[in-house]
């Protein structure tokens, strides 16, 4: 019964896609009917940087078929390759880097909290998927929110927005060092969200329980929200986002905002915190709240509403 519903659904996909009409059904169904567990979860944490959609010019980061091709040619074998792939993404530094002209035009790449079998999953499904080179598709090739479900928009406005903010950021921190980038939040990390609420006709916020700017501040169901997730991460457990369909058809969509090492120049505790960081965030941000955090804790969540 399922695999006829999976069947239906994929030939029902294939006739709105007129691209495949000259490919061979069969194989093509084979394949769908075999999606790789690894894919969903590359396409929440990775695709928004890694994607073969954006063009040169709109890049975060290089396409993973780039980094796909440096690796096979390092590491011979799927077992190293998918050792060397889980190993950088769990630490990046600049010295188990191989692509150094990548480094040299996106800065290192952020380090990001993911359970370890998620990333066992993410580096087999790398090994086995055929990426696609950015210039393989038409220029304009949009994003297709439409055929993407709520939940699946929801994880990519999340995503997207981070993916902005985080690289600024990134950016800024290698530039102009923290206190620098301590500036750039104060002035335009509320623009950032902005724009890309803009760009998607959506509303994204960034919300805590424990605000730095008072504009930040939680409301009350967005609290709860927050409440429980910090239960369920000191559970031991793993966070999933959060869709609710409302009555006139609009959605919330909420994802969660973890710390990494990097937070902790800025949010850690006073001790982790350069005296001159100290004394800016003092003077800009008298009732900070924001402080005190470790890595891997729920520094606040992405509160997302669209039509
Ligand atoms: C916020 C943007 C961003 C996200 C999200 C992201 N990356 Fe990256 N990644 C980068 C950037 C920028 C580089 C290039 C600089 C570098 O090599 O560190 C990179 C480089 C890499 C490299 C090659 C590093 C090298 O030079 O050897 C691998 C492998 C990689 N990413 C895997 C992943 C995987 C897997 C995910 C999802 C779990 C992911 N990335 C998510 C930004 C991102
Ligand atoms: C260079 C310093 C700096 C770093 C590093 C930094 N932040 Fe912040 N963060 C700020 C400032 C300043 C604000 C207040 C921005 C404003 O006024 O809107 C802020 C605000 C926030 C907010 C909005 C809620 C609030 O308290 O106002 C969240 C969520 C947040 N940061 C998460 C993070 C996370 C997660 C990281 C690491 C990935 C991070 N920040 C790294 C300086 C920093």
């Amino acid at each position: 019964m399922r695999l006829r519903w999976l069947l239906f659904i994929v030939i029902t996909f294939l006739s709105c896609s007129p691209a495949n009409n000259e490919l061979n059904n069969t194989a093509i169904q084979k394949e769908s009917l075999a999606l790789h567990p690894g894919e969903a979860l590359f396409n929440a944490y990775c695709n928004s940087c890694h994607n073969d959609v954006a063009m040169e010019d709109a890049r975060l980061a290089p396409p993973m078929l780039a980094i796909k091709q440096r690796y096979q040619n390092a590491y011979t074998d799927s077992t190293t390759f998918t050792k060397a792939i889980i190993d950088f993404v769990s630490h990046p530094t600049q010295e188990k880097a191989l692509m150094s002209n990548a480094l040299q035009k996106f800065n290192l790449m952020l380090p990001m909290e993911y359970p370890e079998q998620d990333l066992v999953q993410i580096a087999d499904y790398i090994a086995k998927h055929t990426f696609k080179h950015p210039s393989d598709r038409p220029l304009t090739a949009p994003i297709d929110l439409e055929s993407m479900t709520a939940m699946e928009k929801g994880q990519y406005f999340a995503s997207s927005t981070k993916a902005v903010l985080g690289k600024q950021l990134m950016g800024k921190i290698h530039e102009d060092g923290t206190l620098g980038a301590l500036a750039f939040c104060n002035l335009h990390a509320v623009h950032y969200t902005d724009s890309m609420s803009i760009k998607h006709h959506v509303a994204i916020k960034r919300v805590t329980d424990r605000a730095r700017n008072a504009e930040n501040k939680a409301n009350l169901a967005e609290a709860e929200i927050i409440d429980t997730w910090k239960q369920v991460l000191s559970a031991g457990k793993k966070i999933e986002p959060l869709l609710e369909s409302n009555a006139d058809g609009s959605f919330n969509f909420y994802a969660p905002i973890l710390t990494n090492a990097m937070c902790l120049q800025c949010h850690g505790t006073l001790d982790d915190i350069q005296p001159e960081v100290k004394n800016a965030l003092q003077q800009l941000y008298p009732a900070d709240h924001a402080t005190g955090y470790g890595s891997g804790e729920l520094r606040g969540i992405w509160s997302i509403h669209w039509p």
